[in-house]
């Protein structure tokens, strides 16, 4: 919340006001993509540093896939100084057959924050880290956590739920609906001149403002992406088809749809697009 996400993105909001200045303070910022950039604040603040936190395959502002190269440095610089590494994959965490984001990229975090996929709908959040970390929680180490509506037995078994539906089958399904997707829309987005990119991790998919290759930080994401987005997302409403409402947000595909609503959606796209011509 220090300078991040779709939601500051779309409102053009560069930090949000609540976070107290001691907060902001005790927190460094570095461009994604940029390992020279984390490798100076390491130089400067090693010794100060007990965490880098990243989205491993970031999706909170677009989907700005990252270098294998960078989150490995990463890992290699919180090994150096001693710092943990904790990959956010509250959106990315279950979405892949071969586990999470950080499993397909081969760098291992300390500690994985994940949500979304594992509350099947239901609002929970979960975490998960080395041994030697999880027992410095409470009740086996001094680190108390605790909350209300934690292991709630509803959010529990509909998360569980969902787990056991996602078998190898499905994540096979959820990937072919992906490549359904991606080989459909790129020729209707060709066709009508549309500068935009489809970037597509699994299921996860982006509208990627402008034609050059999809970028891996949010300040390569063209200026007027909400200009050129908007209309498309307007359009696509009416025909029955809602994608996220900023350009910023991605769209995720789920195992209740099917070929028909792939190929419909894009059906719409091309309507909506040649609409937009005349
Ligand atoms: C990448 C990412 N991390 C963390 C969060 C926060 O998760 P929660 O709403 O479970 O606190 C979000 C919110 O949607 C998110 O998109």
């Amino acid at each position: 919340m220090v300078s991040s996400g779709s939601g500051l993105a779309t409102f053009g909001i560069a930090s949000s006001p609540g976070i107290p200045k001691d907060t902001v303070a005790t927190t460094l910022v570095a461009p994604l993509d940029d390992e020279d950039a984390v490798e100076f604040l390491f130089n400067e603040h090693g010794e100060d540093i007990a965490a880098v936190v990243i989205e491993p395959l970031p999706a909170n502002n677009g989907l700005l896939v990252q270098r294998h190269e960078y989150l490995a440095k990463l890992r290699a610089l919180c090994d150096k100084h001693g710092a943990l590494l904790i990959f956010d994959e509250v959106i990315s965490g279950f979405r892949f057959k071969d586990g999470s984001y950080g499993d397909m990229s081969g760098v291992t975090p300390d500690i994985t924050a994940l949500g979304k996929v594992i509350g099947g709908g239901l609002p929970v959040g979960a975490y998960g880290a080395r041994t030697e970390i999880m027992e410095s929680l409470s009740p086996l180490g001094p680190v108390y956590q605790a909350g209300t509506l934690s292991g709630n037995p509803l959010a529990m078994a509909a998360g569980i739920m969902t787990l056991d539906l996602l078998d190898e089958q499905a994540y096979d399904r959820l990937e072919e609906l992906g490549q359904l997707l991606q080989d459909k829309v790129e020729p209707v987005l060709e066709k009508h001149g549309n500068p935009m990119r489809l970037v597509r991790r699994g299921s996860l998919f982006w509208f990627s403002p402008g034609s050059d290759a999809p970028p891996p930080r949010a300040d390569m994401i063209p200026s007027n992406a909400g200009v050129l987005y908007s209309d498309v997302h307007r359009g696509l409403l009416d025909k029955g088809y809602m994608l996220a409402p900023s350009a910023y947000e991605i769209g995720f595909i789920a195992t209740v749809h099917n070929e028909q609503h792939i190929l419909g959606m894009v059906e719409a796209l091309d309507q909506v697009l040649t609409a937009l011509e005349v």
